[in-house]
């Protein structure tokens, strides 16, 4: 009989059996933020399939939606000399921890299983840092979504969900009208800038979208398209309620969930958390691109990058996990969980819902109109030192009426300067 050699089976494997080096287990500890319902349902995958190849999950997980206290709390370990195995890192903060000689290679792994040809190029090219692979995918998330309690709209006469800023508007004010939240927001600098793309998203479309927040063009950042979407988000603000300050994302969800408030603007995490409370989407909740966005496409991925480490165990440990991340198995069951859409190509999509199959649509269609961008909100596109910048001055603009419209333009150019 053979048993892993995890720490725990080693001295009793040593007992009773030979344990071979090929099936030599690990402690893989992992950082990550997945601590809501449907998050922690989601990691739990990770987990069985990892322990099931013999391996110890060692859960390194720091609450905080928008993973800014994991990446602080990574910094920290990094520093100190003591890197997890893992980490979830994703977008430029790849390649920022790449260049600082910290992250394992993967290619050996990539190559065995052929990343290269199971990758859209958008995806691969996020997880390499000079050609060579340093991070696995798990995921494409859409964050230009709104969501809907179906029996709200329903009590407030709202037929369908909007699909223009006029109509939102509309719909917002018959629900308010009922003594009901129009939009359940949670104030977070994240969540704020969540909203921020999407409305700038909606009102400029995908080309001026990249070139104020991607390329962070000043002239883009100071017209009257940027002027348009900071009075439509200031006006949006003014449909969340007084309490709203400081709530955590999968709170504000629950809102909506509870018949408490009719929408929310959030990433298809959202859709994680509705159905692990039970409730079914087309029925329970609505999914629309949030209004002007329909044929446009902000993704997140999440990855994992894999810290250099000396233990022989150790590595494979990590190699085991790459292998894992990328495999249809995990990537079907993860997904379905998370709410997002497999990262890796020809995926069966027959057990996906309609707003699974939806993202996957518009993601492919996207990408061939150009329409394709990456989410500021979501560390996809800038460094993390302008997004950082930018989401400060947002949330000062989101939290502050006094700020007008012309200076919310200019704090933008200014933080954009930070690079
Ligand atoms: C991550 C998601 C996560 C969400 C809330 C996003 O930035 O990509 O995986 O569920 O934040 O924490």
């Amino acid at each position: 009989m053979k048993l892993p050699c995890s720490p725990t089976t080693l001295a009793l494997a040593l007992g009773i059996a030979s344990c071979s080096l090929h099936t030599l287990a690990a402690d893989v500890e992992v950082l990550h933020y997945w601590t809501s319902g449907g998050e922690a349902k989601s990691v739990a995958e990770l987990k069985k399939i990892m322990q099931a190849k013999g391996h110890v999950w060692k859960d390194f997980a720091v609450a905080g939606g928008g993973g800014d206290n994991a990446a602080t709390a990574l910094k920290s370990r990094v520093v100190a000399g003591n890197a997890p195995a893992a980490a979830q890192v994703k977008g430029p903060a790849i390649q920022e921890w790449a260049a600082e000689g910290v992250l394992a290679n993967l290619d050996a792994v990539g190559k065995a299983e052929n990343w290269d040809s199971l990758l859209p190029k958008v995806v691969a090219d996020v997880m390499k840092y000079k050609g060579s692979y340093v991070a696995a995918p798990v995921n494409v998330h859409r964050v230009n979504w709104m969501w809907a309690n179906a029996a709200v709209l329903k009590k407030a006469g709202v037929k369908a969900m909007p699909k223009t800023w006029d109509e939102f508007f509309a719909a917002a004010d018959s629900v308010k009208k009922l003594g009901l939240i129009a939009v359940a927001h949670g104030g977070q600098n994240w969540q704020d800038f969540t909203t921020f793309e999407s409305v700038v998203l909606g009102v400029g479309g995908a080309k001026f979208y990249n070139d104020a927040l991607v390329k962070l063009d000043p002239k883009s950042l100071n017209s009257d398209t940027m002027k348009k979407s900071l009075e439509t988000l200031r006006k949006v603000k003014s449909y969340t309620d007084p309490a709203a300050a400081g709530r955590d994302w999968n709170l504000a969800t629950a809102m909506v969930m509870q018949e408490k408030a009719a929408f929310q603007f959030m990433g298809d995490w959202a859709k994680g958390e509705f159905l692990a409370a039970g409730k079914a989407p087309g029925k329970d909740f609505l999914c629309a691109a949030s209004p002007g966005s329909a044929n446009a496409y902000t993704f997140n991925m999440d990855s994992f990058a894999m810290f250099k480490l000396k233990d022989g165990a150790a590595q494979k440990g990590q190699a085991d996990l790459a292998a894992a991340i990328m495999g249809a198995e995990f990537q079907e069951l993860f997904n379905l969980n998370k709410g997002s859409i497999p990262a890796r190509l020809n995926m069966n999509m027959a057990k996906f819902d309609d707003c699974a199959k939806l993202s996957s649509k518009d993601f492919v269609e996207s990408a061939k109109a150009g329409s394709l961008v990456p989410s500021v909100a979501h560390s996809m596109a800038v460094s993390p030192a302008a997004e950082g910048a930018l989401k400060d001055v947002v949330s000062q603009f989101w939290n502050d009426e006094k700020i007008s419209i012309a200076d919310g333009m200019r704090n933008l150019a200014k933080a954009a300067a930070t690079r």
